[in-house]
């Protein structure tokens, strides 16, 4: 098996029953694994809410580590619309000509010193510094304050499997507060100060919920594109010929980017609270209990995509749900399409050849199932392409 593989970890169990259960922390976690059960119950709000406790449609759970909602992702309709109405401009920024040729320039150079060392370890000293410095961009902040957010390493809001680090979450939390006491003092142009300055129904946003906004966009952007970003270079090492495609037919690199969105599906799943006793694919599921979508399994669902194991740099039809689907769409999804279509198109202009030379899987473990997301390291000697 190539080092790029992702194997499907769902497959049997979407066949046979369309849903695996799970434990998670004494809880009992139904997964939806059907790609037209996932869309239907992600429509479908009033019988699977996303606004319970904090923390709990999150898998593995979180109410043990935080009580701050996360904003707008732990709102139904009709409230999430009226703050995806307030937040939903700024995540378009990242269309702004200006900001694409900033991201640009910092993603060049980001290639171009990994090209100049012998050795690079992708995840920790290439994939963290472009998700930090991108972001950036999208907050309109200094770029010295990726220097912080790198200084944190890749492992500092992540959850290993089912244990949960209070700890490493409170470095978030306490950051974000600064931030905010620090735009409450002096506002600027930022994000945190759009926040502040805003009226959701008529009412000026708290500073808890501008906490819960910073806490998504900071958590929701980081492990994703980094595996992102990561998985994309492990692709391209096993598979010089993707690379060399895309340098000819660069209109290709859109079709490659939602390619490898839906076959590395950096987010694997995500919860939602059952409101009333209901079923799906023939399993009970009582009021009050939990089921995930699970978009990694609906982006490998076979009577959808077909060689769903295989990435088709060129596949034209592809209702991927590696974003999520209907209202909770992720807001970030534009700025993590143009990060990685920049990569796309620097990598085959810039890279002749990406020789793997050690790699460390990244797996979720959940005993009823074994999923890669990405590595813990991958260490790769990266030439250049001759012109
Ligand atoms: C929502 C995946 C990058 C912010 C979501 C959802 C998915 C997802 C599947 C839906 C969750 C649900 O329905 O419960 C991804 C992937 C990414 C990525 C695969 C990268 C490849 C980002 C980035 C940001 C971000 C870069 C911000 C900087 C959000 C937010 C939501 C969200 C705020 C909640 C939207 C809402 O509730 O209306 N993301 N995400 N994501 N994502 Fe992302």
């Amino acid at each position: 098996m190539k080092t790029s593989t992702f194997p499907d970890p769902f497959e049997t169990a979407r066949k046979e029953d369309g849903v695996l259960e799970i434990d998670d922390q004494n809880d009992k976690v139904t997964m939806l694994l059907r790609h037209k059960d996932v869309r239907k119950t992600a429509h479908n709000y009033k019988s699977f809410t996303s606004e319970t406790q904090p923390g709990r449609i999150v898998v593995p759970s979180e109410v043990s580590i935080r009580d701050t909602r996360q904003i707008p992702f732990e709102v139904d309709p009709p409230k999430h619309g009226a703050y995806r109405a307030l937040i939903e401009p700024w995540f378009r920024r990242p269309l702004d000509p200006e900001n694409q040729a900033k991201l640009t320039a910092q993603i060049e150079s980001i290639v171009a010193d990994a090209l100049c060392k012998q050795t690079v370890e992708i995840v920790e000293d290439f994939a963290l510094p472009l998700q930090s410095k991108a972001l950036t961009l999208l907050l309109n902040t200094p770029l010295e304050e990726s220097e912080t957010w790198i200084s944190w390493g890749t492992h500092v809001f992540r959850s290993e499997g089912e244990a949960l680090d209070g700890d490493k979450a409170n470095v978030l939390y306490d950051y974000i507060e600064a931030q905010l006491d620090r735009t409450i003092a002096q506002p600027g142009e930022d994000l945190y100060s759009v926040l502040l300055n805003s009226e959701v129904e008529g009412k000026k946003l708290t500073k808890e919920e501008a906490k819960g906004v910073m806490v998504l966009t900071f958590a929701g952007g980081r492990d994703t594109v980094i595996n992102a970003v990561t998985n994309a270079i492990a692709y391209f090492a096993d598979h010089p010929e993707g690379l060399a495609r895309l340098r000819q037919e660069p209109e290709l690199i859109g079709n490659a980017v939602e390619e490898m969105i839906r076959y590395f599906s950096p987010l694997t799943q995500m919860g939602r609270e059952v409101t009333e006793d209901t079923q799906v694919c023939e399993h009970a599921i009582k009021a009050k209990s939990r089921v995930s979508l699970c978009w990694a399994s609906a982006n490998r669902d076979e009577g959808i995509f077909e060689n769903a194991n295989e990435i088709v740099l060129d596949r034209k039809v592809n209702p991927h749900v590696g974003f999520g689907f209907s209202h909770h769409n992720c807001l970030g999804a534009t700025h993590a399409r143009q990060i990685m279509r920049i990569l796309l198109s620097t990598l085959s202009h810039q890279i002749g050849k990406i020789e793997i030379l050690s790699s460390e899987d990244n797996i979720e473990d959940w005993k009823k199932y074994r999923r890669k997301v990405g590595y813990h390291q991958l260490t790769v000697k990266l030439s250049p392409l001759n012109k």
